[in-house]
């Protein structure tokens, strides 16, 4: 098997890993940036791995409808086509049908849709999001799951979960690729009682790694905090444990000090993107006039290409010229951040100086600017 987790050193809750796949190992906690179309917007693999980018992101849901997951396999699986050689977790596509496409029906076969690209009616079943996932031959593929609002009502968030360890199970036997390994989901809200009940139903299935979903979904960042450590305490000790969809810097913090390794955001490149940086000040908006005249780089003590080149005049400039750089080089400085953030973290750990980093991220932050 070329898939393994093991557990370095512990910091209160918090964990320090290393994973073991077919396109490489990965140190945890580890962020992931976000290739939904196969592509981390706007950056190419070359800058991903300067700034030491261990796995990315790809989607179920987008890659199917385009270019299509028969025609990624046909052109040698995700890897070869999209030139990113470490490795990749796709996600089910079952988030993206719910928060994307025109639903028409959802029951237990599975959910069918109207594409958001040409308003085809298609279908995903638990089966089918395999088959995706085995086509673009990620190394980590995720369970189709149900991920109702915050808000629902209790039953439908029961039913949802009943659902999703049902998929679970479809899910796991329609699995056969044995160079990627499959995650299953835990829904359930931030009801406790809930996500209990669906973790114990799919660690007894015993998949080699567990995600959080249905956070961010609404709730309070609060509410998800709060709820964190006992979610992860559900989960067995040495499986690798990722928080889907999360979040803000803060929030990867709190999930680390709950015990959670994995994590993935668009936030790093969407707002990247739009202008907006992340510095140890809180978000610098580069579009602002303040900057228009400022020398100084994003962040002085960034290593990142961004950073270590440009000044935040420069880049003032190239958002108000519409220029395309502008983007790129936030998206870098982002998810370098990130990344740093995570390196950071794991060392912490390492030398049991977490909750002194945590707390002395915080206080920064929540200064701002
Ligand atoms: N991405 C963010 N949240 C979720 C979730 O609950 N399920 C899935 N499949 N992906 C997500
Ligand atoms: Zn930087």
């Amino acid at each position: 098997m070329e898939f393994n987790f093991k557990l370095l050193h512990k910091n209160g809750l918090a964990r320090r890993g290393v994973m073991q796949t077919p396109h490489g190992s990965i140190q945890t906690p580890v962020f992931m940036p976000v290739g939904t179309q196969g592509t981390v917007k706007g950056i190419t693999p070359e800058q991903l791995h300067a700034l030491n980018t261990q796995i990315i992101l790809g989607n179920t849901y987008h890659l199917a409808l385009r270019p299509g997951d028969d025609l990624v396999a046909e052109l040698g699986g995700l890897h070869q086509f999209n030139g990113w050689d470490k490795p990749i977790l796709t996600d089910s596509g079952g988030f993206q049908v719910f928060s994307l496409a025109e639903v028409r029906k959802i029951n237990d076969d599975g959910a069918r849709f109207r594409s958001h690209i040409d308003g085809k009616l298609l279908e995903l079943t638990p089966e089918r999001a395999v088959q995706i996932q085995e086509n673009l031959g990620s190394d980590i593929a995720m369970v189709l799951d149900e991920c109702p609002p915050a808000d629902a009502p209790l039953e439908k968030m029961q039913d949802a979960v009943r659902r999703t360890i049902l998929w679970a199970k479809r899910c796991r036997d329609a699995h056969v690729r044995k160079d990627q390994v499959l995650f299953a989901i835990v829904q359930g809200g931030i009801n406790l009682g809930v996500r209990e009940q669906c973790a114990r139903h799919l660690v007894d299935l015993d998949f080699p790694g567990y995600a959080l979903g249905g956070f961010s979904v609404g709730e309070s960042p609060e509410l998800m905090h709060a709820a964190l450590p006992d979610c992860a305490s559900f989960l067995p000790e040495n499986k690798p444990r990722y928080l889907m969809g999360v979040g803000r810097p803060q929030d990867l913090l709190e999930g680390v000090a709950a015990g959670i390794d994995m994590f993935d955001c668009v936030m790093p490149t969407r707002n990247g993107r739009n202008g907006h940086a992340f510095t140890h000040e809180g978000q610098l908006k580069l579009k602002n006039a303040q900057h228009r005249r400022d020398p100084r780089p994003v962040m002085s003590d960034c290593d990142c290409y961004c950073c270590k080149n440009f000044s935040r005049a420069y880049l003032h400039h190239l958002f108000h010229a519409n220029e395309m750089l502008g983007p790129t080089l936030l998206s870098i400085h982002n998810i370098r951040y990130y990344l740093a953030l995570m390196e950071q973290a794991g060392l912490a750990i390492e030398n049991g100086t977490f909750g002194e980093y945590r707390a002395s991220c915080l206080a920064r932050w929540s200064s701002g600017i």
